[in-house]
């Protein structure tokens, strides 16, 4: 289990032990956090699950596949950072991180 932490624009902090292999937002939808819409359910092609990913974990991350970035161009206020959850896959090496929810997504 890999600890990963949601944050959102209201101050909400949503704490979730998730199961490795699975996808920040597989574990988001899970645990009802609030504005991680995922409305195609985790194909990369609606960009309803952008995520902020914390300065500090960056660089933890692999970086994004063409397919994301060309997604994220339909994310609502995309910043540096901006990442689709369902592309984070957890693992150990991310115990701790941190992402941000956006205000609203789409
Ligand atoms: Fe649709 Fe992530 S759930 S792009």
């Amino acid at each position: 289990m890999t600890r990963i932490i949601f944050q959102t624009t209201g101050g909400e902090r949503y704490e979730i032990d998730a199961a490795n292999g699975t996808t920040a937002m597989e574990n988001a939808v899970r645990n009802d956090v609030p504005g991680i819409d995922a409305d195609c359910g985790g194909a990369c092609a609606c960009a309803t699950c952008h995520v902020y990913v914390d300065e500090a974990w960056r660089a933890a991350l692999p970086a994004p596949s063409e397919m994301e970035e060309d997604m994220l161009d339909f994310a609502y206020d995309v910043r540096a950072g901006s990442r689709l959850s369902c592309q984070i896959r957890v693992s150990e090496a991310l115990d701790g991180l941190v992402l941000g929810v956006p205000e609203r997504q789409g």
